[in-house]
């Protein structure tokens, strides 16, 4: 395998930071990289917001569901799915004059900013872990609507779909298992997935505890984070759906 599946293959998220600092060349290398990634029509509906300040690692260690370990953070990159700076190049440059329709952002711009955002945060994740820098996803950025946009100043049309937060780290965990290709891997169309296929796939959990469903529904699904979280999407949709 060469170097850059073999880092692929060695992915694990890091939680537990050293006090080691991250050079400004490298976290300069990271944003490269981030916005070398494919983006839809070459627009980067994306906006990424350099978070180092220990006062703001800690706002976000609470705001983000109490996860302590994101204030040890050395660098926090948070990516915005952003389709407020194009919209106001078209405002200012009077397009509604010529499009009558015009009237913003639609819910179709908004997931292609959310998926260009996706791939300069991976890209990022990459990046950092090739400099030998540890990562973790933050999803409960997208919780605390009203929080975080102050927080960062976010403007309408914009929404944080990532956290990112990185430093160097002493211990490596042990990757975790990902299912089976079968189960997410098909050839040429979707198949008919039968009880057998759900039975199966879920086979490793249940050999482990035969409650997994209803225990893995109460912890993430029925969790208070997890109710926040289908808020404040909502709060964000409704910005591009009110028209
Ligand atoms: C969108 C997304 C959100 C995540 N949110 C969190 C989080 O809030 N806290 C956390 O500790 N890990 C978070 N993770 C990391 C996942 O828990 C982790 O990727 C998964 O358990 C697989 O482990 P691995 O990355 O070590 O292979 C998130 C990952 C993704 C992709």
């Amino acid at each position: 395998m060469n170097e850059t599946i073999n880092l692929l293959n060695s992915h694990t998220s890091i939680r537990k930071f050293n006090d080691k600092r991250i050079p400004q060349n490298q976290k300069d290398l990271i944003i490269g990289s981030a916005m070398r990634g494919a983006t839809a029509g070459n627009m980067m509906a994306y906006s990424i917001i350099k978070i180092e300040s220990k006062d703001n690692l800690l706002n976000l260690a609470q705001s983000c569901d109490e996860q302590p370990f994101i204030a040890n953070a050395d660098l926090a990159l948070l990516f915005v799915a952003d389709n407020y700076k194009w919209h106001k190049y078209f405002e200012q440059r009077n397009i509604n004059e010529i499009f009558l329709d015009y009237k913003g952002p639609c819910v179709s711009d908004l997931i292609l900013g959310i998926e260009d955002a996706m791939i300069a945060a991976q890209n990022a994740v990459i990046a950092a872990e090739s400099l030998g820098i540890g990562t973790c996803y933050i999803g409960d950025i997208m919780e605390n609507y009203e929080y975080h946009k102050n927080l960062f100043n976010l403007p309408s049309y914009t929404m944080p779909v990532a956290l990112i937060v990185m430093g160097y780290y002493d211990t490596k965990p042990q990757i975790r298992d990902r299912f089976d290709k079968s189960y997410i891997v098909f050839d040429e169309v979707y198949p008919n997935i039968n009880d057998d296929f759900i039975n199966n796939m879920f086979s490793v959990e249940e050999s482990k505890d035969e409650d997994f469903a209803k225990k893995f529904y109460a912890r993430k699904i029925n969790a208070p984070f997890f109710k926040e979280m289908i808020r404040s999407i909502k709060l964000y949709l409704n910005e591009w759906l009110e028209k």
